[in-house]
């Protein structure tokens, strides 16, 4: 076991995951409760986060001494460093230089952390975020890396098996990071990485055991992957305590409510209420044209039909939901700054609130492949666990313009042909998300001998890793005219098919 202690950074998450990723289990803690489960959890090593703080502040967070004295082997970064390097009789000094972004350190010898990545002598490029820089090394220690502005970048003490860095090895600007913690865990710590999503399964059922005792649990499926896994996890931990609530707001993909009712009442074996509200859906949605109103409208109504669902089934004091880490993040910045909402999400917030419900989020602490894995750790098939992202207001965004049943089937059916030519062609898999979207607008053509005037179907597919970013797909012409002339034969009511190449920036991988 890995001890995790949080001194605050937005990004300690990561670092679990990088330690889940060399196969170790690790937890992370609260600096202020970090010497207590020091105690209780005898980690083999321990990891000390970055945080906002200076460790000049007054009351500056600090690492328990006990963690520093007992031998075993510590990494810090980023204020970890800063703070190790305090405790242990160092100096550090205030920002004259403060480096935000990527950076580039110079290797100035040889250590353990390095070993089979960094070489003496070679320049690298890391990710800072940081005001203060240590400026005098604690006993023991020597300096192996040295950046613009603070000679001192990366410590070491190998007899104590002490490393430290001012850089993010855990984010993906740091190209190497990821590597060189996996020295710390492997070659200094001496792990051999026998972690699993299994045990990670067994783990996540003891602690919803232990949250829910012999309450009830509400859970509501939005036919997404996020929520089936926490759904069918917490039925392992809980069995029939919990009763699953699926919405249908109308606004689904082909046969996507029959596969999801399929699953867990037939298969899993899951209460489920599936609630059909797809008349009220459409019926406020009438005339809707703006996106941000077509979301508010959406999240409005489903948690009112949630929440008379749920008074139906009644004495449920836990309401679970399928949180992932980056819906904790979303709105907050790596750099600090204050974001923007781009696009109001409705899938998190608002309901637990306004219930009075205690939440269960047995998948807070992961990213969305890691959320796959473990689908399928728990039988899930391939086929719902490899599924492309789909938004909470469903097709109502892939709709610009008003919504009308007759727009929604058009539109459903030419995304069917869209993704099994996609499927048939084995691209599925290589490809983030994609869809069809119904474009607000006839056009004119010509079939057999008659002048059509019909809609207009766009297809987007983009590569990404989290969403955040997105580049188009280059599918082969040969395939993109394929597909338009399958559209435009099997789908009544489309004669023209264009392709977006936009990427994310400037454009948004959705069209609303
Ligand atoms: P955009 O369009 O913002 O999408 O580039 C990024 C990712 O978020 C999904 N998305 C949503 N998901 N509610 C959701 O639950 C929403 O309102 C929403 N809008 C976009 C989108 O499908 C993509 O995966």
């Amino acid at each position: 076991k890995i001890l995790i202690v949080d001194f605050g950074s937005q990004v300690t998450q990561l670092i679990a995951r990088r330690v889940r990723e060399e196969g170790v289990y690790s937890e992370i803690v609260p600096f202020q409760k970090a010497e207590a489960a020091f105690h209780e959890m005898k980690p083999k090593a321990v990891i000390l986060s970055g945080g906002p703080a200076s460790v000049l502040d007054d009351n500056a967070p600090a690492a328990p001494m006990p963690i520093l004295t007992a031998g075993v082997p510590v990494l810090g970064i980023c204020y970890g460093e800063q703070t190790m390097a305090q405790q242990l009789g160092g100096t550090v000094e205030g920002g004259h230089h403060r480096e935000f972004g990527r950076a580039t350190i110079e290797v100035t010898d040889d250590c353990a952390l390095f070993d089979g990545v960094w070489q003496k002598g070679g320049r690298y490029d890391v990710w800072m975020s940081h005001g203060d820089r240590v400026t005098t090394l604690p006993d023991g220690f020597r300096a192996v890396a040295r950046a613009t502005g603070s000679p001192i970048s990366v410590i070491a003490d190998d007899k104590r098996k002490f490393y430290a860095m001012q850089f993010h090895p855990e984010v993906a600007h740091t190209p190497d990071g990821a590597k060189l913690l996996r020295n710390f865990v492997r070659k200094v710590a001496g792990f051999t990485g026998d972690w699993t999503m299994r045990a990670f399964r067994e783990e996540a059922i003891e602690k919803i055991r232990a949250q829910v005792g012999k309450g009830r649990v509400i859970c509501g499926l939005s036919g997404g992957v996020d929520s089936a896994v926490a759904a069918v996890l917490i039925h392992e931990a809980i069995g029939d305590q919990l009763t699953c609530v699926f919405v249908d707001h109308g606004l689904l993909r082909l046969k996507e409510a029959e596969t999801v009712v399929d699953l867990f009442r037939h298969h899993y074996n899951i209460p489920l209420v599936h609630v059909d509200a797809s008349k009220q859906f459409l019926g406020e949605l009438e005339g809707v044209t703006d996106p941000e109103i077509k979301r508010k409208t959406i999240g409005r109504l489903f948690i009112d039909v949630f929440e008379a669902e749920a008074k139906k089934i009644g004495g449920a004091e836990f309401l679970a939901q399928g949180t992932l880490y980056p819906d904790v993040i979303e709105s907050v910045s790596f750099t600090g700054g204050p974001s923007v909402t781009i696009k109001s999400h409705h899938n998190v917030g608002g309901l637990p609130d306004r219930m009075n419900m205690k939440l269960v989020e047995p998948l807070r602490e992961l990213f969305k492949d890691e959320v796959r894995v473990l689908g399928r750790e728990l039988g899930l098939p391939e086929i719902f666990v490899g599924r492309h992202p789909f938004p909470g207001p469903g097709l109502a965004i892939r709709c610009p313009g008003d919504i009308t049943r007759e727009k929604l089937d058009i539109l459903r059916n030419a995304d069917a042909v869209y993704i099994d030519q996609i499927r048939k062609h084995g691209l599925y898999d290589q490809i983030w998300q994609a869809f069809a979207v119904l474009l607000p607008v006839k056009t004119v053509g010509v079939m057999g001998d008659g002048r059509t005037y019909e809609y207009v179907v766009g297809l987007r597919a983009v590569t990404s890793t989290d969403g955040m970013t997105a580049d188009f797909y280059s599918f082969d012409m040969k395939f993109l005219g394929e597909t338009a002339t399958r559209i435009i034969n099997e789908v009544k009511g489309v004669n023209r098919v264009v392709y977006d190449v936009t990427s994310k920036p400037p454009g948004t991988i959705e069209w609303e």
